[in-house]
């Protein structure tokens, strides 16, 4: 017999943030191939598009900045009135930045904050009322291993990332008895179009070429190599199926961080 709560083969709607590249996109394309119907937001459109056209089943996109104060209830709303509740939230939309601490500006600090903290938060609070009313919800907010450590000249980004895990923990507290579990998913450089803006910078700052800046990251890793997109969404996907993994950070980051 299924534990309550557990059940998701007839939970059937995801909203993915951040779905038009990268992790996103991968997430997406694992709960389309898993039967769900999957909304896909982010603001380029076009990248949208192509998520959607990868992805095996029903899709529907919903344009949108995250960090609009009224987004999250435009998307949900848009969700609920299609298909109805949505079963699974992947908060995913981020950005990074890079400064030195010292040198990092207010409006970095914000960037930072109102994008991978407050518009998960939002995100989260708009998404657990109808999930409560049907006993079943699965949040999952990508975080990363700067939720877990500190590395230098992330200082905003990282900041963000704490925080959220923070939120992630509070609510699956808040939320244990209820069939709504929350999970972050920690991993370290993925193989994406964010790593390769990191790797640009690297060259930009230090003049080295892209193949040794890509190389410089793939070190800093155990494993020797960046974590696949793939890997990021067989962590996701743990979460979503199964009901006792609650208030974690799965770190996806080859050994870096030993918990
Ligand atoms: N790549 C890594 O090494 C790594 C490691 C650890 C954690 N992460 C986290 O994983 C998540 C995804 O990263 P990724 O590597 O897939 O990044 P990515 O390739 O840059 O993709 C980011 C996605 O988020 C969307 N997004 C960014 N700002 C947004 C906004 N204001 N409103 C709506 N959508 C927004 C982007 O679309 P638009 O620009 O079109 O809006 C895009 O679809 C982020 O939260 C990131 O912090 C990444």
């Amino acid at each position: 017999m299924a534990a309550p709560g557990a059940g998701s083969a007839q939970r059937s709607v995801a909203l993915v943030t951040g779905a038009g590249r990268g992790i996103g996109r991968g997430v997406a394309q694992r709960l389309s191939a898993q039967g769900l119907k999957v909304a896909l937001s982010a603001r380029n459109e076009e990248e949208l598009a192509q998520t959607a056209e990868a992805c095996d089943g029903e899709t529907l996109v919903i344009p949108a900045d995250i960090t609009d104060p009224q987004a999250a209830d435009r998307i949900f709303t848009e969700v609920e009135q299609t298909w109805g509740t949505v079963d699974v939230l992947v908060a995913n939309a981020g950005a990074g930045t890079s400064a030195s601490v010292h040198k990092t500006t207010d409006e970095q600090w914000q960037q930072m904050l109102d994008v991978n903290l407050t518009a998960p938060f939002r995100c989260i609070r708009r998404a657990v009322p109808p999930m409560l009313e049907q006993g079943y919800g699965r949040i999952v907010v990508i975080a990363s291993i700067a939720a877990r450590t500190g590395d230098p000249y992330i200082a905003a980004y990282t900041a963000s990332k704490h925080g959220v895990l923070g939120l992630v923990r509070s609510a699956a507290t808040e939320l244990a008895r209820t069939g709504v579990t929350a999970n972050a998913v920690c991993p370290a450089y993925v193989d994406t179009p964010m790593t390769d803006a990191t790797v640009e910078g690297i060259v930009a700052k230090t003049g080295r070429s892209a193949a040794e800046a890509r190389q410089i990251l793939e070190r800093k890793q155990p494993i020797g190599r960046l974590v696949t997109v793939d890997e990021v969404a067989d962590a996701v996907w743990l979460c979503v199926t199964n009901g006792a993994v609650n208030g974690q950070g799965i770190n996806v980051d080859g050994g870096a961080v030993q918990s």
